[in-house]
């Protein structure tokens, strides 16, 4: 597996992340990809990529993408759901089914941990469904539950 930078050209495979990441419950119904990338509260967490200030990575196995990371900046006005403030960006991740359990999640947490201490960035925000196993893979890497983000999520940061 090799580790790089996400770029303009990534935008399909991370389209399919936020996929993924938005449909992570099989208990819940499937929201369409069309319904992802048009939702106002799914779809700014990658319309436009990447803007500026965008950071991410993509994992790749045999020259196929395997999961991407990625971190975004929010204005107060347009929250993500993990927001905590205009100068933490939120972290969003998935991993392609085949692919997890592998340790690949866990591998894209910290390269775009590391991209985001190179640009300066002092926390990460995310929010987490209480009842996903990505929430003790965020608490092992050292994220902190800041408060609850709705009945069912909590907010986690990580001071970096
Ligand atoms: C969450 C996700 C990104 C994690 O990536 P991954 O490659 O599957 O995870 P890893 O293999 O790196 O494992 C990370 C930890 O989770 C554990 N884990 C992995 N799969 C698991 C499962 N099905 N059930 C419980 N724990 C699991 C691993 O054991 C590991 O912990 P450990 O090493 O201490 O045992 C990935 O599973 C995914 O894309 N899920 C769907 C989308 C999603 O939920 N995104 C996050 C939204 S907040």
């Amino acid at each position: 597996m090799t580790i790089r930078p996400a770029t303009a050209a990534d935008r399909e495979f991370l389209a399919d992340m936020l996929v993924e990441a938005v449909n992570w419950s099989p208990e819940w119904p499937a929201k369409s990809r069309r319904e992802v990338l048009s939702m106002p509260s799914t779809a700014h967490y990658l319309a436009g990529w990447p803007r500026e200030t965008d950071l991410g990575v993509v994992a790749e196995s045999g020259g196929e993408p395997t999961g991407a990371a990625w971190l975004r900046f929010f204005p107060p006005g347009e929250p993500g759901y993990g927001f905590v403030a205009a100068d933490v960006p939120e972290l969003t991740i998935g991993v392609a089914a085949p692919w997890r359990g592998h340790g690949v999640g866990r591998a894209l947490l910290r390269a775009i941990e590391a991209c985001a201490q190179e640009a300066g960035i002092a926390r990460i925000s995310l929010s987490v469904e209480r009842k996903n196993f990505a929430r003790q893979l965020y608490l092992a890497a050292g994220y902190e539950v800041t408060g609850a983000g709705s009945a069912q999520s909590d907010t986690m940061v990580k001071f970096l």
